[in-house]
């Protein structure tokens, strides 16, 4: 049972009105605006990017105006105060994740890039020939093609594991795909397009009985629950700052000390290294061994404010009323005529993913943006995913913790005009 979800329904509506959500849209300045010509901005992209609180834009301002210089270099004190504003922001991500050791946190651009690092560093001098990176059917393309990459580069072979129609993996098909050539399994904790969360911890149970290592897409985790990487027993760990209330081009990868230490930097450069030749070039200890040239300082310092920001808060209050708007704007979407909500039964955080009869979903998306309400419409990075439900794309509505009843009905007004315009 997870010890921060509240266990009762009391005990939810409690928690849930425990979140004081006025004072939090205070936190975020870029929610007082109005759009569309005088419409309350209504942001519901938030599995795209979510926006950031002052304490996020204060903290980067702050190390702009008083701190900014370069990282484990300099003898002087604006140098030791970057390092130690850099190397305090892993710390905190460590903490975040639940990791042993910091040195087992690279801050890396996002998601992408440590599904990269993975793919270059840990995989490719490993892989051989004929054998088999796992994915599944719900991945975000950044989980995809880096292992198609890889797969070109090592003559390895990407093999895929089913989803069921309500949109859940098939975890008995998963089992029986994790064979004897299964180099490593890579999946999603969270799905990006439908909001589906995979248990994880069972998951990575069934790979390491057959002494597989698994790479966790934690982007759409991290910012709506809280994460022990050592109680889910995952290898690989990826997630990007900029969904968590952070700022862009930051993310981290957590790896175990036991992988990272065995395998070679997948960039070369400064900071990297502890000694260089011509004829010989050593490697820095970890975490630095996988932070070739200047790191980004500030977006660092700007995850760990946006990381204890959602920490002073707590992850109780949060959940909980993340859970009841989500379980709200469910059904007042599925109310609406013509519109079907994708994985609807499926265990899910975050994200309303639909479809509407006759309607393409870019339609859905400029009639409701009229209206002040930002939603995603596409294929969601996930073409794969969309072809295995039979869509060409969805309206995707995702909620954060700054999110309204006042906005999930300003949404359904707007689904409702998208009916009038095309005479329902
Ligand atoms: C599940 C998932 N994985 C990976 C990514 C890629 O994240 P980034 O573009 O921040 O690297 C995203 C972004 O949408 C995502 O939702």
């Amino acid at each position: 049972m997870n010890p921060f979800l509240p266990t009762t329904v009391a005990e939810a509506e409690q928690q849930s009105q425990r979140l004081d959500v006025r004072a939090i849209r205070e936190d975020f300045p870029i929610l007082r605006q109005t759009v569309r010509g005088g419409k309350p901005l209504a942001y519901l992209d938030n599995a795209a990017t979510s926006q950031k609180p002052r304490a996020v834009i204060d903290a980067i301002t702050r190390f702009y105006t008083q701190t900014n210089s370069n990282v484990h270099r300099g003898l002087h004190e604006l140098s030791e105060r970057a390092t130690n504003a850099y190397e305090g922001a892993r710390a905190t991500v460590r903490q975040t994740l639940g990791a042993a050791e910091d040195r087992e946190i690279l801050f890396v651009r996002g998601t992408t890039e440590g599904v990269n690092l993975v793919a270059q560093a840990w995989a490719r001098p490993r892989v051989k020939p004929g054998e088999e990176i796992l994915v599944t059917e719900m991945e975000h393309h950044s989980d995809i093609v880096p292992w198609q990459i890889l797969c070109g580069q090592t003559g390895a072979k990407l093999v895929v594991a089913p989803i069921t129609d309500g949109g859940v993996l098939d975890l008995e098909a998963l089992d029986r795909l994790l064979g004897k050539k299964t180099r490593l399994l890579a999946l999603a904790h969270v799905s990006n397009a439908l909001g589906t969360i995979n248990p994880v911890q069972r998951i990575v149970e069934m790979a390491h009985a057959k002494k597989i290592p698994v790479l966790l897409d934690g982007a759409q985790a991290v910012p709506h629950m809280p994460v022990d990487v050592r109680a889910i027993g995952c290898d690989f760990y990826a997630f990007s700052g900029h969904k968590a209330y952070g700022p862009t081009g930051i993310g981290a990868l957590y790896g175990r000390a036991e992988h990272l230490e065995e395998m070679d930097p997948w960039q070369g450069g400064g900071d990297m290294i502890a000694s260089v030749t011509f004829e010989k070039t050593t490697w820095n200890k970890l975490p630095w061994k996988f932070e070739a040239g200047t790191p980004d300082i500030a977006g660092a310092v700007g995850l760990a404010a946006a990381l204890d920001y959602v920490a002073h808060i707590g992850w109780g209050p949060i959940q909980a009323y993340e859970e009841t708007l989500l379980g709200e704007a469910t059904v007042a979407v599925a109310a609406v005529p013509g519109v079907r909500v994708l994985a609807r039964e499926a265990p899910r955080v975050s994200v309303v993913s639909f479809t509407m009869e006759g309607v393409h979903p870019h339609d859905i998306g400029t009639i409701v943006d009229l209206n002040g309400v930002a939603i995603r419409a596409g294929h969601h990075c996930a073409q794969p995913l969309m072809d295995r439900l039979g869509v060409h794309a969805t309206a995707r509505a995702s909620l954060a913790l700054y999110n309204t009843r006042e906005e999930i009905k300003a949404l359904v007004e707007g689904l409702r005009q998208v009916n009038e315009v095309f005479g329902r």
